[in-house]
């Protein structure tokens, strides 16, 4: 209907799906309303009192009817239910191959880091068609990233990574908005997400900015990380070199996943997961680094990830800058 938008634009490749099931589910909504209304209606009239003394006639129950209206809206809540976990499932695991983008929201506005290093306020610059990956913290309070052309809404929490991704479909000027109550000027924690083409935004990126894995690999040598943590694995704390996306085993015997609320974790509570073998002898890092650091840290870790110990014969014991 033009003029009248019901819906925002339709701009990621779940939107779409996201409105059929919608659609769906208000259809059945009507349907369903409209059907019990009217029969209510209907059958106050058809049995209505007709004489002030007349007795209506005892009714027994129906075993088929009580069947009938039991399975038919179980069938129907199931239908539902499959539809939106399988889309719930597609929106919450990203394709095995993305554009990684670090947010930080903080009242009141967002940051972004992008791999390459550039950083950008309130603004979002992604290419199309390529499967973007949200990372994202918040420095004091709980915030929400919601972008309603791409049907994303996710919370960003204090003290830990959320992730998020979309893949866009049309080149744009979308809106960016908090969709979480922060504070006094929450309302007014909005953005913009800036679509281009994939050409555009590689010219957009220019070649500038110092790209946060190399500033991960100065912070990693200047906090003393490398002094342990050494690639050839003899240091008196694990090396980190092929760690990343990978089982730990831990000192209790559990077992985790070294993502990027693990490599958080150890490094602002060191002691909450001992790596099998080594000693609790890190400090802590909580009220040394921010996390306008921690992120690039992290990103410098993720990036040993791709090195294995055996293809790494340089030991990174004695830092030359
Ligand atoms: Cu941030 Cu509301």
């Amino acid at each position: 209907m033009p003029g009248l938008p019901f819906f925002p634009d339709q701009a990621s490749t779940i939107a779409g799906r996201v409105d059929t099931l919608f659609v769906f589910m208000l259809g059945l909504a009507t349907f369903v309303t409209m059907l019990v209304s009217s029969l209510i209606s209907y059958f106050a009239i058809k049995y209505r009192r007709r004489s002030p003394d007349e007795l209506p006639e005892q009714i027994v129950g129906s075993n088929k009817l009580e069947v009938l209206w039991t399975v038919i809206p179980l069938g129907l809540a199931m239908v539902v239910f499959f539809w939106s976990a399988g889309l719930y499932l597609d929106m919450s695991r990203p394709p095995p191959e993305t554009l990684d983008i670090y947010v930080v929201g903080k009242q009141w506005m967002w940051q972004f880091q992008h791999p390459e290093g550039q950083r950008e306020l309130d603004e979002l610059h992604v290419p199309m068609g390529r499967a973007i990956k949200l990372t994202m913290t918040s420095q004091d309070v709980i915030h929400s990233f919601y972008v309603p052309a791409f049907r994303v809404k996710a919370d960003v929490l204090p003290g830990r990574y959320t992730t998020t991704w979309f893949e866009a479909t049309r080149p744009g000027t979308y809106h960016l908005f908090c969709a979480e109550y922060c504070g006094t000027d929450h309302s007014r924690m909005t953005g913009w997400v800036i679509v281009m083409e994939p050409a555009e935004f590689q010219s957009w990126l220019g070649t500038s900015a110092e790209a946060p894995a190399t500033v991960g690999a100065k912070l990693f040598q200047q906090f003393g990380c490398a002094a342990c943590h050494r690639a050839d694995g003899n240091g008196p704390g694990p090396s980190l070199v092929g760690v990343f996306g990978q089982p730990v085993q831990l000192q209790s015997g559990e077992t985790v996943i070294a993502d990027e609320n693990y490599i958080r974790e150890s490094i602002l509570n060191p002691n909450a997961k001992i790596v099998a073998g080594y000693q609790p002898i890190m400090p802590t890092f909580q009220d040394r680094l921010s996390e306008e650091q921690l992120m690039p840290l992290i990103i410098h870790i993720k990036s040993l990830a791709g090195q294995r110990p055996e293809s790494q014969p340089t030991p990174v014991s004695s830092p030359t800058p």
